[in-house]
């Protein structure tokens, strides 16, 4: 499965979810996040090292153990292949498998014996990956045609990934057949419906509730998204004396709700980019919530596009802004336009 949506809309909290269904039902699982750029590479591929030794051992004692036992060689090898070199120091033992220093013939082999064995102990091999469009595209590649092997072989071997919009692209870009391999959810903004009840239930747990006005108030504030929902619900809940949150409190939350955002949220994106990003930034901003044209951007500045491409990759790095297609870009964040001409007037 693979979810996208932008930030804040509640993707690694589902994916956490996911991953502690299958540990309880003991599962191998491995949870990592994929990070940007040359170091964030290396950075990832040591964190699958590890988390797959880690992972392994914490089944010690189930049922699983007993056949996993014998995967720990091919384990302890393919921390070779990724790069994480000593960490598999007490497990190597040379099988001859998941040790040919080639990533995706390792990959494989690995897969291939940790899912034979969580299969034995009725149980899967379950990979969740967070930002997973920062995956670097080797590492990207292998994943999907394993993944693809695994569906053919019937290895429960299962990919659950979490990443910006535009992840299927990537995925689809990566591999022809990835739009075939999962099942793509978009997570976005939550219905009226829901949005009422993440606030209107937790405070109703503890014998308070917020005025009908009050309610609609945060509701329009936070325009469904549940990060905004989660500030704009803890500030009215601090500001509030009594136990029915009145409507004047609620515009009150919703100032103090913004103000943290803005000191919180945007501005750490904010202050991350040099003024030469925030020019191109400022730029976007006129655009609101939808995504500009990066030619159109161009001609706002009076300069080439391919002299822009450098800003804008770089702000892509800082996760900033994403192309949801060829020859446009969009804010990762929502509301980020919104604050940003806040900063311009201030
Ligand atoms: N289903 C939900 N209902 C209400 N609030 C949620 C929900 N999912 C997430 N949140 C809130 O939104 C915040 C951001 O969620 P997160 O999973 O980090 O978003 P993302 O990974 O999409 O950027 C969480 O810390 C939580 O406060
Ligand atoms: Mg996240």
């Amino acid at each position: 499965m693979v979810l996208s949506g932008l930030r804040g809309v509640g993707k690694t909290v589902l994916l956490n979810v996911f991953a502690e269904h299958a540990r309880q039902n003991d599962w191998l699982v491995i949870q990592l996040e994929a990070q940007p750029g040359e170091a964030g590479k290396g950075a990832t591929r040591a964190k699958l090292a590890r988390e797959l030794e880690v992972g392994a051992r914490r089944l010690r004692g189930k049922p699983a153990w007993a056949y996993l036992k014998e995967s720990m060689a091919s384990i302890g090898n393919i921390s070779a292949s990724l790069g994480a070199t000593g960490v598999s120091a007490s497990v190597t033992t040379n099988q001859g498998r998941a040790d040919s220093g080639n990533l995706d013939i390792d990959i494989e082999e690995l897969v291939e014996d940790v899912s034979l064995a969580m299969r034995k102990a009725r149980a899967g091999f379950g990979l969740f990956i967070d930002e997973m469009q920062d995956l670097d595209e080797e590492l990207l590649t292998v994943l999907l045609s394993v993944q693809h092997l695994a569906g053919q072989r019937g290895w429960p071997f299962y990919i659950v990934g979490a990443g910006l919009p535009n992840l299927p692209g990537k995925i689809s870009e990566a591999r022809t057949y990835g739009e075939r391999l999962f099942l793509y959810k978009t997570i976005g903004q939550l219905t009226e419906e829901a949005a009422a009840e993440a606030l209107a239930l937790p405070i109703s747990r503890i014998g308070a509730s917020t005025a009908p006005e009050a309610l609609s108030i945060l509701l329009s504030a936070a325009n469904g998204y549940p990060y905004f929902l989660q500030i704009y619900g803890r500030s009215a809940w601090d500001e509030a004396p009594d136990k029915v949150i009145p409507a004047e409190d609620a515009q009150v939350a919703v100032r103090y709700g913004t103000s943290d955002l803005d000191h919180g949220f945007f501005e750490a994106r904010w202050q991350r980019a040099t003024p030469a990003e925030r020019v191109y930034l400022r730029a976007m901003a006129l655009d609101g919530e939808q995504p500009s044209s990066t030619g159109e951007i161009a001609a706002r500045l009076g300069k080439s596009t391919n002299k822009l491409a450098v800003i804008r990759q770089r702000l892509i790095t800082k996760g900033v802004v994403y192309a949801p297609e060829y020859g446009s870009i969009q804010f990762t964040v929502p509301g980020m336009a919104g604050f940003i001409e806040r900063q311009t007037e201030g």
